[in-house]
């Protein structure tokens, strides 16, 4: 049977992502969604005006775009924080000369070094990206020993790091406190203006290696197929959250106006019994705060149904303000959850997401998980960030404001930052325009007027003019706008990161 280059592509990508999910624990975030983009037919560009579409979009977002007026506002993140050194894998390996026979075999863990090289061979050969972690600290050290006198190249990583760095950049007044594992390198590699306590501040830095290899680059023997990388660590502190009880030591002394706490989904490395003891942990510190300021949680890649139906269950919920997470994490919540409507919607999906199905499941977790729901509950807004459009979902009797800035500057620095621009510097966007596109999926009418179902009963009319549209359903008030997507993306690590975190500085909230 012959099968057109569409659905050829389409049963690939439905195995990679198959592939992608079932094998490895921990992919880095936004590399499928990148995938994923490829397989839609591209969207034809409207014309309705001699202004392209984007620039109209960007342009209406400027005009949008209010910053609180508070001053020197605190700001405590934590808790995952790394420095990434990207090295190349052959180049390794060729300094490694292992004497054992050549093997090309997947390990869940890496025990020793001999794993490691067959693990790195069976993703070289497939060019498959993948992440790993060593079951002990000598071999991996021995890594990092060999690594020396190759060419390398420092990074900040880990979500909390990548947050506090972004906001230092762009909200130079304000207070930012970063409450991880942060040694020498990391510190170097961080702004001035981002605070590291002594209590938190270690000896050698948790080091996350990137080997990277380039397309059709050939060792041993084998060609790989397409440029990836291949993430190797021995990182207990982070994986195993050490550093709770100290980030809340610090909190109840620093009584910051706003927490950001992110690396759960590092969890996944973890036996059940410590998970679920750790988000007990995390959930009774949360309770038992006295300050009941802003917390905003940003999930990260949880690719593990059991962890996040831990997480679920634990409470933690109820304890923060605020949630931010990309179209992976929720729908791998809704199906984690069993309950959520469209719970298999992250088995069936594949392509352009639908409007409906994304704000029925916003508003399944709010008014199932949120104050509304439970008197208790603290959790009354979603910032969800997906490649091609933004939601902020909002209940409460007005705690938020400034709603429409916030999810601006999210979209906004998803299209900038992903193409390499700065953020606040206007004079670029006359060329970002080229760079960028919108590609949220509409319909059209006879008189080309775009139409966005995101209801049953309800399509809206897009104006690009006025690119944030704006709908209740019961309780909860709903905030969308598209993002412009990068055509040719040169930086997309830790872009959730930076849409959430300009949201959640963009936002204007009660208690802070
Ligand atoms: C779009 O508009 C421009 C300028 O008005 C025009 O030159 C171009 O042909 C139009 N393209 C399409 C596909 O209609
Ligand atoms: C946190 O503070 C408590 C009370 O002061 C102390 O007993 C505990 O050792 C501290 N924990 C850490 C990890 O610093
Ligand atoms: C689970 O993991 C923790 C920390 O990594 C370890 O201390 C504990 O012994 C493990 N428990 C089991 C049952 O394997
Ligand atoms: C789009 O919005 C602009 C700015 O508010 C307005 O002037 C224009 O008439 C609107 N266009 C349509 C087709 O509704």
């Amino acid at each position: 049977m012959e099968m057109n280059e569409t659905a050829r592509f389409k049963l690939l990508l439905a195995f990679m992502t198959m592939f992608i999910a079932v094998c490895y624990p921990v992919v880095k975030l936004y590399l499928e969604t990148y995938l994923d983009n490829l397989s839609e037919k591209t969207i034809i560009k409207s014309n309705l005006s001699s202004d392209s579409i984007e620039s109209e979009i960007i342009k209406a977002w400027n005009k949008l775009l209010k910053k609180p007026e508070r001053k020197n506002i605190k700001i405590a993140i934590g808790m995952n924080t790394n420095v990434d050194l990207i090295i190349s894998g052959t180049e390794f390996f060729k300094k490694l000369k292992l004497n054992e026979p050549n093997g090309i075999k997947n390990h869940e863990m890496i025990e020793n070094l001999k794993q490691f090289k067959e693990c790195f061979m069976h993703f070289f050969r497939r060019g498959s990206a993948a992440e790993r972690f060593f079951t002990n600290s000598g071999d991996f050290e021995k890594v990092l020993e060999l690594v020396t006198g190759l060419k390398q190249q420092w990074f900040i990583g880990g979500n909390a790091a990548l947050m506090a760095q972004g906001i230092s950049k762009r909200f130079i007044d304000a207070e930012i406190l970063l409450i991880g594992p942060v040694g020498p390198k990391l510190k170097e590699l961080l702004s001035n203006n981002v605070r590291v306590l002594d209590d938190t501040f270690i000896e050698k830095d948790e080091v996350h290696l990137i080997l990277e290899y380039e397309a059709k680059e050939t060792f041993e023997n084998i060609q790989t197929p397409q440029a990836n990388r291949f993430i190797v660590s021995y990182d207990v502190k982070n994986s195993r959250m050490e550093l709770i009880d100290e980030f809340f030591n610090i909190t109840s002394i620093q009584k910051p106006d706003i927490t950001i706490i992110s690396g759960l989904h590092l969890l996944e490395t973890q036996n059940s019994s410590y998970r679920s003891e750790t988000l007990k942990k995390l959930t009774n510190q949360l309770k038992n705060r006295l300050e009941k300021k802003m917390v905003h949680l940003e999930l990260g890649s949880i690719s593990e149904k059991f962890l996040m139906s831990t997480i679920l269950n634990s409470g933690l919920l109820n304890e923060i303000n605020s949630l931010g997470l990309n179209e992976q994490e929720l729908l791998f919540l809704a199906y984690a959850s069993e309950k959520a409507p469209h719970s298999n919607y992250y088995m069936e999906s594949s392509g352009a997401l639908e409007y409906i199905k994304i704000v029925d499941i916003l508003e399944w977790i709010l008014s199932t998980y949120g104050s509304k729901a439970n008197s208790k509950s603290q959790f009354s807004r979603i910032h969800f960030h997906y490649l091609k459009f933004h939601i902020i979902a909002e209940n409460g009797a007005g705690e938020w404001s400034n709603s429409i800035s916030s999810l601006v500057s999210g979209s906004k620095i998803a299209a900038k930052q992903a193409c390499g621009f700065d953020f606040d510097d206007l004079s670029n966007e006359v060329a970002l325009e080229d760079f960028v596109e919108m590609k949220i999926p509409y319909e059209v009418d006879e008189n080309k007027n775009i139409f966005l179902k995101m209801d049953q009963e309800n399509a809206f009319k897009f104006n690009a003019s006025e690119p944030v549209i704006q709908f209740q359903r019961g309780n909860i008030q709903f905030y969308f706008t598209p993002t412009l997507v990068c055509k040719k993306p040169l930086k997309t690590v830790g872009l959730g990161d930076a849409i959430s975190s300009n949201g959640i500085l963009y936002t204007e909230f009660r208690k802070i």
